[in-house]
């Protein structure tokens, strides 16, 4: 056993314990050298946004390699700013994983976009959690973030991130970034996205090879169609060398989720650049505009949850997913639209509390699929997003409950990728780096497993506080007494 699982074990008693040490275990296994996978069959990679969660499970047991998470994913980030929602491994054979580099042909792309030439990624995004998965790193350890110069170290990449999607992706010109595919909201085959998709013209069937199909069951993934759609969009970006002005977007949508982790992050940000003696006040600002500019564009009064904007049509996409409620994390939100988007939550659509974890499309509507990726199934990074929201707006019963059943569906399903909301069976795949590492994050957030009161993971201060909040007794406390330092970058861990 690594240090870093006798460490693990020792923290906690009891079934706490055993989850700390089995979620512990899944981010070991995956870790790869400098990454974690999110899966070893079915995501070989590292992901985007991924990593950003597991960079928040991860700061309780390594920090430093939380860091390294972060900083691996910034290594691979373009000229013009984007974090590619990919970043692939050379070891791993082409045929492993589809859409695999000789499809996205990042490092041949013309040079005004930037792709790093060292290595391989796509040329798409996924959402933007990444400052606030560095702040929230920062504070598991500020000793050890400070000695290493994390903060300093990633902050330029992460402002560039941002000033990439305030910019190329503000495609609406409304002061909210869009998204150009299904992948890149991260929720690929949602409902929310199937009028969009049916104006695309699908790739010839034969064309390419799913290679998801070896690892899961057809009935828990998209459809061959879905594929073929997917296949053309991300084509057409790559033959306009992932312009974004150049790129006739048949698919450009202002997302609720991503763009309520864009306003999180943009805060956490702030909060970074305070630590590190940069212009906290520029990011304050974005994120108040960009606020405003979510609570203008997406927020439907009348069915109290945001709606995504088609910005090929103009118009709101009706329809209840999970990403609509996601705003509740939102610093600053105005408790009347909170306080409707909690009823939202409780009531037939999501029935927060009554089935497992949040669905991640209306139970009521004709569309829900409770087996088929996010057609239905309840997501474990969707549930921690809505947990910290209620925790936020003091809905504390409401964020107990749903944590405590986000962990015992993590045990009982030895890590699913996602759940059948109604039964709260596992589908996808088993052992999926994120559900461990939001398990672990939500297991410290219950205090019980790391004998010092936690402060970090239930708080506003996390993601809206500057960073002179931090050296409180509890942090360094906790950051004395838990396993980093047997499984720190030179530890046997690695
Ligand atoms: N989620 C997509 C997949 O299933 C791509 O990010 O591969």
């Amino acid at each position: 056993m690594t240090a870093l699982l006798e460490a693990a074990a020792t923290s906690g008693t009891g079934r706490r314990a055993r989850l700390r040490r089995a979620a512990t275990r899944v981010l070991l296994g995956n870790w790869t050298g400098a990454a974690t996978v999110p899966s070893r069959a079915l995501y070989p990679h590292q992901w985007s946004w991924d990593s950003a969660f597991v960079a928040i499970g991860l700061r309780h047991v390594a920090p430093r390699r939380a860091q390294r998470e972060l900083e691996t994913l910034l290594g691979a980030q373009w000229g013009d700013g984007r974090v590619p929602h990919i970043v692939f491994n050379p070891s791993v054979p082409l045929g492993a994983y589809f859409p695999s580099p000789d499809f996205w042909r990042s490092s041949g792309t013309d040079r005004n976009a930037g792709a790093p030439s060292a290595v391989e990624t796509s040329g798409i995004v996924q959402p933007p959690v990444h400052a606030l998965a560095a702040w929230l790193v920062h504070l598991a350890d500020p000793a050890e973030s400070r000695r290493r110069g994390f903060l300093p170290r990633v902050y330029p990449g992460l402002a560039a991130w941002h000033r990439y999607l305030a910019t190329s992706r503000d495609l609406g010109g409304g002061g909210l970034a869009a998204v150009t595919h299904p992948w890149e909201p991260g929720l690929d085959n949602s409902p929310s996205w199937d009028a969009a998709l049916a104006r695309v013209e699908p790739a010839p069937r034969g064309s390419f090879r799913r290679a998801d199909l070896d690892h899961g069951s057809p009935a828990d993934r998209p459809t061959d169609l879905d594929y073929a759609r997917y296949v053309r969009l991300a084509a057409t970006y790559r033959d306009h060398s992932y312009d974004d002005a150049r790129t006739p977007h048949a698919f450009a949508i202002e997302d609720p989720c991503f763009n309520a982790l864009l306003i999180a992050s943009e805060h956490a940000l702030a909060a970074i650049a305070r630590e590190v003696g940069a212009d906290e006040g520029t990011h304050r600002r974005r994120a108040g505009a960009a606020t405003g500019a979510l609570l203008d564009r997406l927020w439907d009064p009348a069915a109290g949850v945001f709606l995504p904007r088609d910005l090929v049509t103009g118009e709101p996409i009706t329809g209840y997913g999970v990403s609509g409620l996601v705003p509740l994390i939102v610093p600053g939100l105005p408790e009347e639209v909170a306080a409707a988007l909690v009823r939202t939550a409780r009531g037939p659509r999501f029935r927060l509390g009554e089935v497992h974890l949040v669905p991640s499309y209306d139970l009521t509507a004709k569309e829900f699929d409770g087996n088929r990726y996010w057609r239905g199934p309840s997501w474990f990074n969707t549930a921690w997003l809505v947990h910290r929201g209620l925790a936020r707006h003091g809905e504390t019963e409401a964020a107990h409950r749903l944590r405590a059943q986000a962990l015992d569906a993590a045990d009982r399903t030895a890590f699913a990728e996602y759940l059948e909301p109604y039964t709260g069976e596992g589908r996808g795949i088993r052992r999926f780096s994120w559900t461990a590492a939001l398990a672990l994050d939500l297991l410290h957030a219950s205090g019980e497993t790391s004998g010092a009161p936690d402060n970090t993971s239930d708080n506003a201060s996390e993601d809206d506080v500057p960073g002179d909040d931090v050296p409180g007794g509890a942090r360094e406390a906790r950051s004395g007494g838990t396993p980093e330092g047997g499984a720190g970058e030179g530890g046997s861990a690695r």
